[in-house]
């Protein structure tokens, strides 16, 4: 007689999709609403550091695919807490842990955005770890979730390509624009690999995440993934990855790279970082600030479903 967990693994086993109406086991829904409900704030508390260069891009042009972008990452943020939804946990519910500091989003919007390079850095390195990441979870074993991800990742896309197009024009401009564009590189590098999580041997739920076939690739490899990607896009740009250990290693047929710097990971991951209060008090400010939109769609959301009755 098979359990019903039995059961669960055979289906994720065979590749099937779990769907909101089927069994699952608490664990999965409780990692799996973890998972998805800090994918969704890091999209929301994400657009306060490009938020931040609205105002001050450089021309009208920039100006207008930087809102687009800003407005993208908001939309992956509702598509994202709706996926969470699916599995029983309420919207407010995941606003109300993110402001109490009980759920986490990703540590690289900690870190501030001291110039326009930082908006071409943020687009080729931030956007481009977040596709590495985001095209696995494309197979991801729940699917709400892998469905969200087909969509995000098509704008992602646009997201990196306009931010490497910013730092390609930055690098073939003036020598400050190329000061300015090592620069962003210099401080975006490391804190960007830092998105991938802890090493596979530090982290808490790599092994049961791959079991479920929620994560299909480990933090690790992922983040190598990311390196040999970018690397060579680095060199196009002729700017100076900050990493002197970096170097081809053709027996691995990958980039050796140096070692991240564990104790400043665990420091922003735990709230100390640069922003980290900055970004969680305008959060909690616009959630305040916009308690009457809410209440103003509840009340017409109710009047409409009194007419219909
Ligand atoms: N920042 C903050 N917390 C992190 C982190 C980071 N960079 N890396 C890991 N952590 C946390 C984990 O959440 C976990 O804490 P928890 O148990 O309280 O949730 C702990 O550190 C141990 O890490 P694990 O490796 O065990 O955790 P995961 O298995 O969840 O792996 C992850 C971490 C790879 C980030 C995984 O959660 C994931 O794939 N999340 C979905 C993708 C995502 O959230 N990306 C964030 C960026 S979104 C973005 O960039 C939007 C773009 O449009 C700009």
């Amino acid at each position: 007689m098979t359990t019903p967990e039995e059961k669960f693994q055979a289906l994720i086993d065979a590749e099937e999709k779990v769907e909101p109406p089927d069994w699952m086991p608490e664990g999965y829904r409780k990692n799996l609403i973890r998972q998805i409900a800090q994918h969704a704030h890091s999209e929301i508390i994400g657009m306060q550091p490009e938020g931040n260069w609205i105002s001050r891009a450089p021309t009208l042009h920039r100006k207008a695919i930087l809102m687009a972008k800003v407005q993208d990452e908001a939309g992956h943020g509702l598509y994202l807490y709706s996926a969470a939804e699916t599995l029983g946990v309420k919207r407010d519910e995941m606003q109300e842990l993110l402001h109490q500091g009980k759920h986490k989003y990703s540590s690289i919007f900690n870190y501030p955005t001291l110039s326009w390079a930082d908006m071409g850095a943020i687009g080729w390195l931030v956007d481009g770890a977040a596709i590495t990441n985001q095209v696995m979870l494309t197979r991801c074993s729940y699917g709400p979730y892998a469905r969200a991800m087909v969509r995000i990742c098509k704008e992602e896309s646009f997201h990196q390509r306009q931010g490497y197009e910013i730092l390609i024009r930055l690098c073939q401009g003036t020598s400050e624009q190329k000061e300015m564009a090592q620069d962003a590189l210099d401080r975006w590098w490391w804190p960007s690999l830092m998105m991938f999580g802890p090493h596979d041997s530090e982290s808490t739920h790599t092994e049961q995440s791959m079991e479920w076939k929620i994560k299909r690739v480990s933090n690790d490899d992922l983040r190598q993934q990311f390196v040999d990607m970018t690397v060579p896009q680095a060199e196009y740009l002729g700017l100076e990855i900050p990493d002197p250990e970096l170097r081809w290693n053709p027996e691995r047929g990958h980039y050796d790279f140096g070692e991240i710097d564990w104790e400043e990971f665990w420091r922003v991951v735990k709230g100390n970082g640069p922003m980290n209060r900055e970004r969680l008090e305008h959060k909690v400010r616009a959630w305040e600030e916009g308690t009457w939109v809410r209440e103003a769609a509840a009340a017409h959301a109710a009047k409409k479903a009194a007419r219909a009755a």
